[in-house]
C-alpha cells in the first residue's frame, strides 16, 4: 500500500492548537492602536507616516493606510521595494543614505515618491551625481544623538540651504527621532523629550524660513512621544512605528497596558528541572530577540508571561530569565508540554525573528499574514 504523502497538516482553527514557538497577531488590540494613533494625528492636524519596519507586513500598512496614514516609514530599501510592490506610492527611507545604494533608490523612484534623508554634503553630492530628482529632508539630531546634524551647527543651516538650493534635488524639509524618550525614566520625562523635540525642530523650521529657505515638512516623533505627548506644536508629521503593536517595554514605560499589546509569541515547555527550579520553552533568542527590556522594569527579564492573557494580568513569579539561540529558560519548573503565551520585550525585533503572523480574534485565528523581512 502506498502512503499518501501530498496531504498538508490540516490548518489549527484556534491558538491553542497552534505548532510552536507561534507570533500571534491579537487583530482587535492592533486596529484598536491603529484607529487610537490615527485619532491623534487627525486632532493635531499632522499627517501620520507610520514607520512600518515594526510589522514589515504589508496587510498591517494597508490597515494603517486605511486608517488615513499618508504615506509610510521604511528603515530599508527592501522594506520600500516590498511595499512599493503592493501598491504603496509615498514612502520616506528615514534612514541616512547608504552611497552604494544610491543606484537602487534611482530605479524605485521612477515607481514611486522617495523621499530620501541625509546629513551630510558627502550624501547631498552622491545624490546629485546620480542626476535623479529626489525630494529630499535634512536629518536633525533632536538630542538622541545618534544621526543627523546639530540643529544649532553652521552645518544645519548649510546643508539645508545646500539642498535649497540644489538643481537636482528637492528640499522637503526636517526629519528628527526621539528614540531618546526609550531612555527616560517617567512619563513626565517623557512627555519633556516629546515637547523638546517640538521646540528643536520648530525653532530650526524657522530659522531656516526666516533665512528664506521653503520647509514644507516637519517630520517628528517616536511611539512613546506620539502617544504621550499633549500636542505637537511646529510638526507636520508624525512616524511612530512600534504603536500598532506595543511590547513589554512600553508597558513598563506607562505608554501602554499589557492589555493593550498586540503581538505575543507562544511557546511550549519542553524540559523541566524542579531542582533548579525552571524549565525550558521552545522559544529562545530567535523567537523573541535579546532585547533585555528597559532599565526602569521592576526585574531583568526577557520577556513576561501573561497569567490572563484577556485582561493582561501578567505572572508574578514566572518569566523569560535567561536565552540561548532557541532556549529559553522560565523562571519555574513547568510540566513538559505546558504552554506559555509571552509577552515580548521589543515587539519590532521579535516580529523579525518570524516568516509570518498568526492572525487571531480572541482564541479563534483567522489568518496567517507574511512578515516581508527579505534582505537583498
Ligand atoms: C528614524 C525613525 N523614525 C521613527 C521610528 C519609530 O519609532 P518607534 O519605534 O518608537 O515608534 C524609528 C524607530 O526606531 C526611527 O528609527
Amino acid at each position: 500500500m502506498t502512503r499518501s504523502s501530498s496531504l498538508p497538516p490540516p490548518e489549527p482553527s484556534r491558538i491553542d492548537q497552534l505548532p510552536t514557538p507561534a507570533l500571534v497577531l491579537d487583530l482587535d488590540r492592533a486596529e484598536r492602536n491603529i484607529a487610537a494613533m490615527a485619532e491623534r494625528a487627525r486632532r493635531w492636524g499632522v499627517n501620520l507616516r507610520p514607520h512600518i519596519k515594526t510589522h514589515k507586513c504589508v496587510e498591517l500598512g494597508r490597515l494603517q493606510r486605511d486608517a488615513g496614514a499618508s504615506g509610510i516609514t521604511v528603515s530599508t530599501l527592501d522594506e520600500a521595494r516590498v511595499f512599493a510592490a503592493a501598491g504603496f506610492d509615498d514612502i520616506t527611507w528615514a534612514f541616512p543614505v547608504i552611497l552604494s545604494r544610491i543606484p537602487e533608490c534611482v530605479a524605485l523612484a521612477e515607481l514611486v515618491t522617495l523621499r530620501l534623508v541625509v546629513d551630510s554634503d558627502e550624501a547631498v553630492d552622491g545624490l546629485e551625481r546620480s542626476g535623479a530628482r529626489f525630494p529630499v529632508l535634512l536629518k536633525v539630531d533632536c538630542g538622541y544623538h545618534r544621526a543627523g546634524v546639530d540643529p544649532r551647527s553652521p552645518a544645519a543651516l548649510g546643508l539645508a540651504r545646500r539642498l535649497s538650493e540644489s538643481r537636482e534635488l528637492g528640499f522637503d524639509g526636517l526629519l528628527s527621532h526621539s528614540g531618546h524618550a526609550y531612555a527616560c525614566d517617567s512619563v513626565t520625562s517623557i512627555r519633556r523629550v516629546a515637547a523638546e523635540e517640538c521646540e528643536v525642530m520648530g525653532e530650526l523650521a524657522e530659522r531656516l524660513r526666516a533665512d528664506g529657505l521653503v520647509v514644507p515638512t516637519v517630520s517628528i516623533g517616536s511611539t512613546p512621544a506620539c502617544r504621550l505627548a499633549e500636542a505637537v506644536p511646529g510638526a507636520t508629521e508624525i512616524r511612530p512605528g512600534n504603536y500598532v503593536f506595543f511590547d513589554r517595554t512600553q508597558a513598563v514605560f506607562g505608554v501602554c497596558a499589557p492589555s493593550e499589546v498586540a503581538v505575543s509569541v507562544v511557546a511550549t515547555v519542553v524540559s523541566s528541572r524542579p531542582d533548579l527550579g525552571q524549565c525550558v520553552v521552545d522559544a529562545g533568542a530567535l523567537a523573541l530577540s535579546k532585547d533585555p527590556g528597559p532599565p526602569l522594569a521592576e526585574r531583568p527579564s526577557m520577556g513576561e508571561v501573561f497569567d490572563d492573557y484577556a485582561s493582561g494580568a501578567l505572572s508574578p513569579d514566572l518569566y523569560v530569565r535567561s536565552l540561548s539561540q532557541e532556549h529559553g529558560i522560565l523562571s519555574r519548573a513547568l510540566p513538559v508540554g505546558t504552554r506559555v503565551r509571552i509577552l515580548p520585550n521589543h515587539s519590532c525585533l521579535t516580529v523579525a525573528c518570524f516568516d509570518e503572523l498568526r492572525v487571531a480574534r480572541g482564541e479563534r485565528l483567522i489568518d496567517r499574514w507574511s512578515i516581508r523581512r527579505e534582505r537583498d
